[in-house]
């Protein structure tokens, strides 16, 4: 149990830096949570017209989640903690990370939507899977212009394509996590969902004038 404590410690700890937020704050002197949707994820920092650290957001906000779900073998290998199922343990991190950046301390517990996050926790359990998922974020994306339901709809298709790509066998808690964190994406977007069925939605457009 303890190990599981400290993993989940560091990798929510990890995955509880609002990067979008730090980055807006630092560069632009501005609270992101304050413009477009008022979500601290890479899309808003796009949308509020920071093209460059939307991107930085991204790959930070990805990156943090594979971090913390490889640091979860690192911690095993250090041979302190008692040993436990790595596939376990990685998806103890997977978990913490994203709740981190879905619920952060730091941010009265208002954090994201968990898209990039769990892109960098995917890769590092089942990186094809997680490839293959990006791929249909981007038809979607290019298809509709909404990130949102290129989001929803890349989410909901990671289980799919983590149980048919070739994969290390998962454990239980894999599986679970696997099946949880897509349901979490989607649920974090209610109110793009509602946005959408009112056709309210930000829409990314081709030029500036109908940019979202
Ligand atoms: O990654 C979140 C994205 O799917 C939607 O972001 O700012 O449009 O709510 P936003």
């Amino acid at each position: 149990v303890v190990t599981y404590l400290v993993i989940a410690l560091v990798a929510y700890l990890l995955g509880s830096i609002p990067f979008g937020y730090v980055l807006v704050r630092l560069f632009r002197k501005e609270d992101i949570r304050e413009t477009g949707s008022g979500n601290i994820g890479a899309t808003n920092v796009i949308r509020s017209g920071a093209k460059g650290l939307g991107a930085l957001t991204f790959l930070l906000d990805a990156l943090k989640g594979y971090v913390a779900v490889m640091a979860a073998g690192w911690l095993l290998n250090l041979h302190v903690l008692q040993l436990v199922p790595l596939q376990d343990a990685m998806a103890v991190a997977a978990m913490a990370a994203i709740t981190g950046h879905i619920f952060p301390v730091w941010l009265s517990f208002r954090g994201g939507k968990g898209v990039a996050t769990a892109f960098g926790v995917f890769v590092a359990v089942a990186w094809l899977a997680a490839v293959a998922a990006l791929v249909m974020f981007l038809i979607i994306f290019a298809l509709t212009r909404y990130v949102s339901l290129a989001s929803i709809l890349g989410a909901a298709s990671f289980p799919v394509f983590a149980f048919l790509t070739p994969h290390f066998p998962y454990s239980g808690l894999m599986i679970a996590v696997i099946l949880i964190v897509p349901a979490i994406i989607i649920a974090k977007h209610h109110q793009n969902i509602h946005r959408l069925l009112r056709g309210t939605e930000y829409r990314f457009g081709k030029t500036k004038a109908s940019e979202a």
